[in-house]
Formats: structure tokens, C-alpha cells, sequence
């Protein structure tokens, strides 16, 4: 089994608190949880999307939750974890397990998640991963083919989640991401121009 430590840098883990959740998103979203559909391609323990639920008077979260809450992650233990947590905010387990899925989410975008009258709006902290990183450790190196095809030229796990969302069509996102995708040269200049095109 791998260390907590190890895990952490392999997936790029590092998880959002509540708190900050409810400081710095809460406010943008409180007026319209119920115009979307809300996603974590990348939930850790879902605490970006499941303090939603909230809001939502308690005779109404399940059937609130089954049509606008989707989390996903790579990690098992995650996905557990995001599952308990909902049960805390009044969703049966058997309803919790259908929307909160464990998958690779850079290797195959769950495009059912966009079959609906509800736009998507996603809310993560990517994992990220310098691909300088990735080539230099063992443990990472399998990631490399997130990095072929289409995807030539970028160079870290945020930015292929970014670029996924465009592909995808999303047009409302919270992202968390590092401040050298604004002001770093080399390594953010593809995404930036790429991103930055969708204005
Ligand atoms: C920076 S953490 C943030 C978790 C959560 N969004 C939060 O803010 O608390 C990134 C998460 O992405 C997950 N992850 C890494 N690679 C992934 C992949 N290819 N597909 C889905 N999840 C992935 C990790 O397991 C980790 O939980």
C-alpha cells in the first residue's frame, strides 16, 4: 500500500477546507444552485460542492442532490470519504453511491454529466503535477500519456483539466489553480493562449 505522503504527490492531492469553500465560492453560487448542475471532477471529499446541500431545506436534498450533484475522483478512499460525508447532509448511501464515482476524470470525461436541461457548473481544485515532476519520479511516470495526442504541449495535470472543461463546452467554472498559470512564462504560456481564447 502507498504512503499518505506518496498518494498525495502521485495524485497531486491536496484538499480545500470547508471554511474556505464557504468564504470564497459560497457567496458567487448561494442566488443559483438550483440553474445547475454542480461537479467535481476532482473531489477529494467533495468539500466544494457537498456544503451546498446546506442550502437545500432538508425535505428536498435527495431529490436536489440526484439531479444537480456530481463528484468524481481517482482515489478509492476519496470517494468513500465524499460518500460519508453526504450521508451527514441527510443522502441515503444507495443515492450518494450513484452520483459520486470513482474515475479517471483526465482519461475519460464523464460526458453523461452534460445530459441535461441543467448547464454544468464546475467547481474543483485540479491536482497538479509539473510534468518535469512527473518524468523524474517512478510513481508519476504514468501519467506521461495524459500528455500525448491532443494534449502535446502542456505542461501540468491542472492545465489538462482546464482544457477537458473547453473541450467539453463548460462555460461556468470555479477553478483553484496556481498563480503562475497568470504570471509564470514557459510553463503556463500554451494553456494561457489557449484558454484565454475561449474569453
Ligand atoms: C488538489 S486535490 C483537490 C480535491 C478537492 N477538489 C478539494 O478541493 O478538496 C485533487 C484531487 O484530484 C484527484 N485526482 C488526481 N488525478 C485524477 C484523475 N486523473 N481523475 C480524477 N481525479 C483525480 C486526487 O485524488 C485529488 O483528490
Amino acid at each position: 500500500m502507498k504512503s499518505l505522503g506518496n498518494k498525495r504527490r502521485t495524485y497531486g492531492e491536496h484538499l480545500t477546507s470547508i471554511g474556505i469553500f464557504k468564504k470564497f465560492i459560497l457567496p458567487e453560487i448561494e442566488r443559483e444552485i438550483y440553474n445547475y448542475r454542480w461537479v467535481d471532477l476532482f473531489c477529494g471529499e467533495g468539500n466544494l460542492i457537498l456544503p451546498i446541500l446546506e442550502l437545500v431545506p432538508e425535505g428536498k436534498r435527495i431529490e436536489f442532490f440526484k439531479k444537480h450533484i456530481f463528484l468524481f475522483d481517482i482515489q478509492k478512499e476519496l470517494v468513500e470519504k465524499s460518500i460519508l460525508n453526504a450521508l451527514k447532509y441527510g443522502i441515503p448511501k444507495e443515492i450518494a453511491q450513484r452520483n459520486i464515482i470513482q474515475r479517471d476524470t483526465l482519461k475519460n470525461y464523464p460526458t453523461f454529466i452534460l445530459d441535461s436541461d441543467l448547464p454544468v457548473y464546475h467547481i474543483t481544485n485540479p491536482p497538479y503535477l509539473y510534468i518535469g515532476y512527473i518524468v523524474k519520479h517512478k510513481e508519476t511516470r504514468k501519467h506521461l500519456e495524459y500528455f500525448q495526442g491532443p494534449n502535446e504541449g502542456y505542461q501540468d495535470l491542472y492545465q489538462l483539466a482546464l482544457i477537458n472543461d473547453l473541450r467539453n463546452g463548460i462555460k461556468k467554472m470555479v477553478y483553484i489553480i496556481p498563480s503562475n498559470f497568470l504570471f509564470g512564462f514557459s510553463v503556463s504560456n500554451k494553456i494561457r493562449d489557449d484558454f484565454l481564447r475561449y474569453r
